[in-house]
């Protein structure tokens, strides 16, 4: 394609940038070129906080996971102190990966030529490194990452100037405050490998447009876009915002038993509904009447996105005689709806591969695919 050339040239973009109604989507190459891929990953990714899952991954201390976010190898740990930390996953020495999976540890060592490193980062033993002139262990430690949590949610940083976590989320903690986040727990993650863009999953969790469509035998059942709403929401913080209102759990099929209510909600949260937002770039969180889940999103490539569920119910239900009887209710929902949603990603990809697909028009009912666009162009695109 001959755009290829000058796809960051703002002109591309000037009918994304109109009001809604009038707007076009973003150009296919958006979705599919290495370039904006690129670009996404220096100017968004490696510049905000960035969701990776739950407290509950590492509770004691020495418990660790891996993960490879936008490219960069990350250790997540729990230090002999308690501490959270992360780390990129590269030996000091010649680079080596260090730990992979999950696990516990006591020390870090070098699968290679057994370096290790405390947990909370220093270089312990260096074997035959005494002959190597002016060698300071004291200046191999593991190099930091900045982590920072909030409601029970770990999010990593690789940028050192970045505003704190708090400032980030803005008000989005004392919005979902009433849900208790922190008061729940992480039943289950399941994850898959799905062959789409990360904003075209993004996109699809913001809009209740293709309710009808593709969860017609689901959710649209209890909860379609005409029945909810799907109200937008002001924020004020690195996010968008939804309020669904609607009768029983977001988090059920119709007719199926769930947990009771969530004790804490008031008003119009406990009168029945659900608050979702959006976290930018990539998190999709849900709280319902009963329980919260997680959509997490690592961006592998242009057309490769790990996609990661996470369901989240009060630890208070943990000790019911029926609890695994009725988590299989809402996994039945969640597999079911997300299958949906990977299904409708996926060919979606496929259609914007094509060189003969222009850019198209929005709804009404797509105003935060527009908004989440035009956030990302305001990133990616050079400053005016
Ligand atoms: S690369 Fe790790 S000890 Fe050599
Ligand atoms: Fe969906």
């Amino acid at each position: 394609m001959s755009a290829e050339r000058d796809i960051f040239d703002r002109r591309h973009y000037a009918a994304v940038r109109r009001p809604l109604l009038d707007a076009e989507t973003l150009p296919p190459w958006c979705y599919t070129s290495d370039a904006f891929y690129a670009r996404e990953v220096e100017r968004i990714f490696r510049k905000v906080w960035n969701f990776v899952g739950s407290v509950d991954q590492v509770p004691s201390p020495g418990d660790y996971f891996t993960l490879e976010f936008a490219g960069v190898p990350v250790i997540i740990l729990r230090d002999e102190e308690g501490r959270l930390r992360a780390f990129s996953n590269s030996c000091r020495h010649r680079g080596s990966e260090l730990l992979s999976g999950s696990g516990n540890c006591k020390l870090i060592v070098c699968p290679y030529h057994s370096w290790s490193y405390k947990l909370d980062g220093r270089l312990d033993v260096a074997p035959e490194m005494r002959q190597t002139h002016g060698f300071d262990p004291g200046r191999y430690g593991l190099v930091p990452i900045r982590l920072e949590s909030w409601g029970g949610f770990l999010f990593i940083n690789f940028d050192a100037a970045a505003e704190p976590l708090r400032s980030f989320l803005g008000d989005l903690p004392e919005r979902l405050a009433p849900y208790r986040l922190e008061d729940m727990f992480c039943v289950r993650r399941r994850e898959y490998d799905i062959a789409c863009n990360w904003k075209l999953f993004v996109e699809n969790a913001k809009e209740s447009y293709h309710i009808a469509t593709v969860h017609r035998s689901t959710i649209n059942r209890y909860a379609s876009a005409r029945m909810a709403g799907y109200w937008v929401e002001e924020a004020r913080g690195a996010y968008v915002v939804t309020f669904a209102q609607h009768e029983g759990s977001m988090a059920l099929l119709k007719g199926d038993a769930g947990f009771p209510k969530i004790e804490s909600l008031d008003g119009r949260r406990e009168a029945g509904g659900t608050t979702a937002p959006l976290i930018y770039p990539s998190t999709y969180l849900a709280c319902t009447i009963d329980c919260a889940w997680y959509l997490e999103l690592h961006p592998l490539g242009p057309d490769r996105t790990r996609l990661i569920h996470g369901a989240l119910v009060p630890r208070s239900r943990a000790g019911r005689s029926d609890f695994s009887e009725i988590m299989a209710n809402y996994y039945k929902r969640w597999d079911l709806t997300t299958e949906e949603d990977i299904l409708a990603s996926e060919r979606q990809q496929r259609g914007l591969r094509s060189p003969f697909c222009p850019p198209g028009r929005f709804s009404h009912r797509e105003p935060l695919v527009h908004a989440i666009d035009n956030w990302i162009l305001d990133r990616v695109l050079d400053p005016l």
